[in-house]
């Protein structure tokens, strides 16, 4: 289960990321690393973890013309990392997937439509698609572009796996354990049930990175897990 649990390190600085991974110790041996930290030493403090024999998943959602996608991931995939994030969008994973080779095996990630859109905000973008339509066209898409596997929320996991197999990872985002804050976050499930709905990896974030005992935080995640 523990290389099922990734650990959002959602802090402004290095050592609030390093502080974390510290009292974290033996109970997480996943993190992701975002658009928050790139900035700040984001791809040194990967380098740091993998080299302690942590995993990395590099969530930095790129966008933007195929030639610099690919050439991005290139250069992503030369520092090295285990997850990466594109918007799933076909001429995007196209070339993340060339950019990535042969020999890499960094995987890669569509996200499908961000958690934080809905039907409404995706009509005032130029979209004809509710989110939830979205989400199963562009699922469809990333696994004819040759990628590793999709971002969605926990609850469109269980749809997902019945539309289109078992083949692929599903990363979640949305978790909470049993009696825990929401926050700002909507569309959540509890850590077994996003595993029962096939999720293959776990986004967790505030439960661990602001409790009082991290460790502790992820160790009773895991044993929810477990339950699953
Ligand atoms: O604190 P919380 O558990 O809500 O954090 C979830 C993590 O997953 C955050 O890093 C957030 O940016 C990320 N995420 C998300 N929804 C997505 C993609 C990523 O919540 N669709």
């Amino acid at each position: 289960m523990k290389d099922r649990l990734i650990v959002a390190l959602d802090l402004p600085n290095l050592s609030e990321a390093e502080a974390l991974t510290a009292a974290c110790g033996d109970a997480v041996s996943f993190y992701k690393i975002g658009l928050q930290l790139l900035p700040v030493g984001g791809m040194e403090l990967s380098e740091r973890l993998r080299a302690a024999g942590k995993k990395i998943f590099l969530d930095f959602k790129l966008h933007d013309i195929p030639a610099t996608v690919e050439k991005a991931t290139r250069s992503i995939v030369g520092r090295g990392g285990d997850l990466l994030t594109v918007h799933a969008e076909p001429p995007v994973m196209r070339a993340a997937v060339a950019g990535r080779g042969e020999d890499s095996d960094l995987k890669l990630l569509g996200v499908t439509v961000l958690t934080a859109y809905d039907d409404v905000m995706l009509k005032e973008i130029g979209y004809a698609f509710t989110a939830r339509d979205l989400v199963m066209r562009r699922v469809e898409q990333a696994l004819e572009c040759g990628m590793d596997g999709i971002v969605a929320s926990p609850l469109e996991a269980a749809e997902i796996r019945r539309r289109f197999g078992d083949g692929f990872l599903i990363v979640t985002p949305g978790i909470r354990p049993t009696g825990s804050a929401a926050g700002d976050q909507k569309r959540i499930a509890t850590p077994a049930d996003a595993l029962r709905n096939g999720a293959t990896h776990l986004v967790v974030g505030r439960p661990v990175n602001a409790a009082s005992h991290p460790a502790k935080a992820a160790r009773d995640i895991l044993s929810e897990m477990a339950g699953a």
